[in-house]
């Protein structure tokens, strides 16, 4: 009797696994949909493969590179135009290797370096998402077509085999599951390295993990500092979980390329995973010590400032531009206005995103979480080049703050890029 019942319960079974097949891995698969989605935000895939205006990730966007300029591809599920013929082994390649599955190299203009590390599970949903629960598309991206030799693409071979690794992922040995998350996220889909680790000689990421002090040690786009993330002495974790989620914090507001960063990937994070990548940065060593503000300075500012007399230019035109919303004391108002005292974007080497933000002004993005946007308007049209240089010396050099003076010359060249 007992056999017979076992076989019952088997054939049973594989009765229901064959009829019932299509209800139940379309409930898995709608499942497993959602989280491939989620690892996409994570990946910020839309970043580069979305355009305003064209189908979801139907490619298209120009990418400035000094090679030249390459277009990100249509990734929907199309047969012809996308990937819809991508087996997962050959989508898993492209995503981790850049190798199409005619042995066509890809370059780095998509980040492959890091997305090494995803792992096989975060992989197949992605996967899964990419073929099931993206809407295929026939648009047709235009070609890159790069200038000899960098039209070669063969000579990535030689690239990915000096500069790319395929090791997996390493936890590090004796970090919390927390930190281990954070160092996940930071260092594989997250891919915050292609812009905050400094680049070398063959335009290559210095390091892509933790065990080298460079990982996270600050870059350079275009002239816009990307600041040092080891460690980050002058944040507590939570206001690098409110940066992240909203673009602001007591402190910051956010602006140039991590603007996008914010507003199409991790404000889209769990709470969870935020906290995660929090912990991690603090976690990361070889930081510069905290440098104590100035106290005595900053007062010193903003005595002048408030009696006005005997004003330099630069402190004369931050009375009349600036003043009313960052403050006499430099310091703002938490969350609303950001704080130009002791702040990163104030202090870095290069005054490229300080000139920047003077002369376009900056918008933060609109999130899920914090949905009004504030704007600060942007002075090209009513400073000119030396205004803009003598202002931005004052802020630079006002209250706690000390970094180098800016000429008119750095002010001319980011107005010209500013044009195109
Ligand atoms: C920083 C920009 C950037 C991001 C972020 C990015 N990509 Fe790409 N991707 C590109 C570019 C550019 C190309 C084309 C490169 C080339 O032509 O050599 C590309 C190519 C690809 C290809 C090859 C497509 C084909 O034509 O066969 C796949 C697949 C792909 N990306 C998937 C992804 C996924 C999945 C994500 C998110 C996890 C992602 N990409 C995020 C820029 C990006
Ligand atoms: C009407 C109010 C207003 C005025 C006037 C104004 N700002 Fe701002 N400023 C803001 C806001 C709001 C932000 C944050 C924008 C965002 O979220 O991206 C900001 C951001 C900044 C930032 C970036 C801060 C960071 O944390 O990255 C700098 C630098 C800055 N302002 C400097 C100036 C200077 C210099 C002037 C005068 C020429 C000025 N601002 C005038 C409102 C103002
Ligand atoms: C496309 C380039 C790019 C990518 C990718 C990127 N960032 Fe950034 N990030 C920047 C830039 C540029 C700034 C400076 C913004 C400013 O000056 O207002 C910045 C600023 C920051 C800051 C503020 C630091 C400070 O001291 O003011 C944090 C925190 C940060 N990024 C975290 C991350 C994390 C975490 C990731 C990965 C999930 C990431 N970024 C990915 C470009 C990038």
């Amino acid at each position: 009797m007992k056999m017979i019942n076992a076989k019952g319960f088997f054939i049973a079974n594989a009765l229901v696994a064959a009829l019932g097949w299509g209800a139940s891995a379309h409930a898995d698969d709608a499942e497993l949909i959602k989280r491939g989605e989620y690892i996409s935000r994570l990946g910020d895939c839309s970043a580069c493969h979305s355009i305003p205006g064209k189908a979801e990730f139907s490619g298209g966007l120009a990418i400035e590179s000094n090679l030249g300029t390459i277009y990100s591809t249509n990734i929907t599920p199309d047969k012809q135009h996308g990937i819809g013929n991508y087996t997962e082994q050959q989508f898993a390649d492209a995503v981790r290797k850049g190798v199409l599955p005619d042995g066509t190299r890809l370059y780095p203009a998509m980040p492959y370096p890091d997305y090494v590390k995803i792992n096989d599970e975060d992989m197949h949903a992605l996967y899964t998402y990419f073929m099931q629960g993206v809407k295929a598309s026939a648009e047709q991206p235009a070609e890159t077509d790069l200038s000899f030799p960098f039209s070669q693409r063969w000579g990535m071979r030689f690239w990915n085999w000096a500069f790319t690794s395929d090791t997996p992922f390493q936890p590090i040995g004796g970090a919390s599951a927390q930190i281990n998350r954070g160092a996940y996220l930071v260092e594989s889909l997250g891919h915050c390295g292609s812009c905050h680790t400094p680049r070398g000689l063959g335009m290559n990421e210095k390091a892509l993990d933790s065990s080298d002090p460079q990982f996270l040690a600050g870059g350079n786009l275009n002239g816009w500092e990307v600041p040092t993330l080891r460690g980050m002495p002058r944040w507590s974790e939570q206001e690098i979980v409110d940066y992240l989620a909203t673009g602001r914090n007591d402190k910051a507001a956010v602006g140039g390329e991590m603007t996008s960063v914010v507003e199409h990937s991790t404000s889209y994070m769990t709470d969870d995973d935020l906290q995660a990548i929090a912990a991690y940065l603090k976690f990361l060593g070889g930081n510069p010590p905290l440098v104590k503000g100035d106290t005595q300075a900053a007062q010193a500012t903003e005595a002048k400032l408030t009696a006005a007399k005997n004003l330099t230019t630069g402190e004369r035109l931050y009375l009349d531009n600036c003043g009313a919303c960052h403050f006499v004391t430099g310091k703002g108002s938490p969350g609303i206005f950001p704080e130009l005292d002791q702040a990163t974007i104030v202090n870095a080497q290069e005054p490229g995103g300080l000139i920047h933000t003077i002369l376009a002004g900056a918008q933060q993005p609109s999130t899920a979480r914090a949905p009004s946007t504030l704007v600060m308007p942007g002075f090209a049209g009513r400073l000119n080049d030396d205004e803009v240089a003598q202002l931005a010396t004052f802020i630079r050099q006002g209250w706690s703050n000390n970094a180098a003076a800016v000429s008119a010359d750095q002010v001319k060249k980011i107005r010209e890029n500013l044009k195109h």
